[in-house]
C-alpha cells in the first residue's frame, strides 16, 4: 500500500494500550491518511492516551462498539475504508477466566462483524488490506526450548488466547473463503506507555509506587518474550504497507525473561529511581496461588519479519524498562485516573487486598 496516496484507514481499538501507539504513528507519519479510531472506551479504552493528537485533521475518532452489527455495516458503508488495522479486543487473560463469554463476544463476534464489513469493500477496492493483530498466545506453550514459528500448530489454553486464535482463524477462512487480503501478526507481550495496569509490568510499577505487595503468580518461573509497544507499533506499520497479503507474521523482541526475574530488574530500577535502598523493592515480592492454565513458556522466532521486512526491535529491555518507569512517574494523573473507581473492584476481586 503506498503510502502518499490519500486513504480512509479505520483502526479499531485505538484508545487502548498498543492501538493508541499505532494510532499516534499513523497520524503521525501519514499526513494524506485519514485515520479513524473505532473503539467502544471499555475499561481498558482511555482517551488520554491521546490527548496530543486529537485535534489533528486527519484523526477522528469514533465511540462505537465492534459486536453492533448494524452500527459496523454503517459505518463501511458511509468511509468506504481502504484498511482496517484491527486492535479492539478484550486483552487480559486473567479476566478471561472469571468471563470468557465477553472474550468470545468482542474477540470472535466483533472480529467477524468486521470481516462481513470489509467483504463489501474489497471487491471495488484491489488495495484493500485487512490487517488481524494477534498474539503469540494462540500457540500455547513451549517447554524450556524451542520458538513459535509462523507455522507451529494453534494450541491455545485459555479462553483469551482460544478467543484469539478463533478470530485469526475466522480471518484466515474468510481469505480463503471470500478472497478478502488480510495480513495476521502475532506478536509477544508488550510492555511500555500507557499499558493499563493490571498487566505485570504496570500494575508492579505501580504497587511498588505505593509499597504494595507484587503478586508473583506460581513460583515465578514462567517465561516471556518482551517486546517496546513503540516496537510493535513500528512492525504493525511495516506489515500493513509491505507485509504480503495473506500471510502471517511473528513479531518477538528476541528478549525472554522469566517473571521473577524480571520481577527483581524492575525492582532494581525502582529502587534507584525512587532512591530507595538497594533490595527495598524486592521485598515487596510475594509468590501467591497460581493462573489457572499458566503458560509455561512464550518465545518468538521473529526471523521472517526480520528477513522479509527488515524489522527488529530499537531498544533494550532495560532501556524499554527505563522509558517506561519514567512515563509512569511522569504520567501520575493518568495512572490515579485508571486506578481509581472500577479498578479498585477489580484488584479486591483478583488479589483479595
Ligand atoms: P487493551 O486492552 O489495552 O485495549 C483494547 C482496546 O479495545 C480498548 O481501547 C478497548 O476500549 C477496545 N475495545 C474492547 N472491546 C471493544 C469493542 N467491543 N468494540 C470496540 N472497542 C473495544 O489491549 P492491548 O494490550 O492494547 O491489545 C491490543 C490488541 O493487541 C489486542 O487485539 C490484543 O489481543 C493484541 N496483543 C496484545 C499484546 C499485549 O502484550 N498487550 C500482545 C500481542 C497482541
Ligand atoms: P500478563 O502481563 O497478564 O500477560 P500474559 O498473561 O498475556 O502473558 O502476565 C505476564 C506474566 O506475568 C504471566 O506469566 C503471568 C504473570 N503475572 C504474575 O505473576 N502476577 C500478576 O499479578 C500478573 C498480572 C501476571
Amino acid at each position: 500500500m503506498e503510502h502518499n496516496i490519500s486513504k480512509n484507514i479505520l483502526i479499531t481499538g485505538g484508545a487502548g494500550f498498543i492501538g493508541s501507539h499505532v494510532v499516534r504513528r499513523f497520524v503521525s507519519e501519514y499526513e494524506n491518511y485519514q485515520v479513524f479510531n473505532l473503539d467502544a472506551l471499555t475499561y481498558a479504552g482511555n482517551l488520554e492516551n491521546l490527548k496530543d493528537i486529537e485535534d489533528a485533521d486527519n484523526y477522528t475518532f469514533i465511540k462505537g462498539d465492534i459486536t453492533d452489527t448494524d452500527f459496523v455495516n454503517k459505518l463501511f458503508s458511509k468511509h468506504h475504508f481502504d484498511g482496517v488495522i484491527h486492535l479492539a479486543a478484550e486483552s487480559h487473560v486473567d479476566r478471561s477466566i472469571t468471563d470468557p463469554l465477553s472474550f468470545v463476544r468482542t474477540n470472535v463476534f466483533g472480529t467477524v462483524n468486521l470481516l462481513n464489513a470489509s467483504l463489501g469493500l474489497f471487491r471495488n477496492n484491489p488495495g484493500f488490506v485487512f490487517y488481524h493483530i494477534s498474539t503469540d498466545e494462540v500457540y500455547g506453550s513451549l517447554g524450556s526450548h524451542g520458538f513459535f514459528k509462523e507455522s507451529t500448530a494453534y494450541a491455545p489454553n485459555s479462553p483469551y488466547s482460544a478467543s484469539k486464535a478463533s478470530s485469526d482463524h475466522f480471518v484466515r477462512a474468510y481469505g480463503e473463503t471470500y478472497g478478502l487480503p488480510f495480513v495476521i501478526s502475532n506478536c509477544s507481550n508488550n510492555y511500555g506507555p500507557n499499558q493499563f495496569p493490571e498487566k505485570l509490568v504496570p500494575l508492579f510499577i505501580n504497587n511498588i509506587i505505593q509499597k504494595k505487595p507484587l503478586p508473583v503468580y506460581g513460583d515465578g518461573n514462567y517465561t516471556r518474550d518482551w517486546l517496546f509497544v513503540k516496537d510493535h507499533a513500528r512492525a504493525i506499520d511495516l506489515v500493513f504497507h509491505q507485509g504480503k497479503k495473506g500471510e502471517t507474521y511473528n513479531i518477538g523482541g528476541f528478549n525472554e525473561w522469566k517473571n521473577i526475574e524480571l520481577t527483581q530488574l524492575l525492582c532494581r530500577l525502582m529502587d534507584k529511581k525512587l532512591d530507595r535502598q538497594a533490595s527495598t523493592s524486592a521485598k515487596l515480592i510475594s509468590f501467591v496461588k497460581d493462573r489457572p492454565g499458566h503458560d509455561l513458556r512464550y518465545a518468538i522466532d521473529a526471523s521472517k519479519i526480520n528477513k522479509e521486512l527488515g524489522w527488529e526491535p530499537s531498544v533494550t529491555f532495560e532501556e524499554g524498562l527505563e522509558l517506561t518507569i519514567e512515563w509512569y512517574f511522569d504520567n501520575k494523573e493518568w495512572l490515579d485516573h485508571v486506578t481509581s473507581g472500577d479498578y479498585l473492584e477489580y484488584y479486591k476481586k483478583q488479589y483479595q487486598a
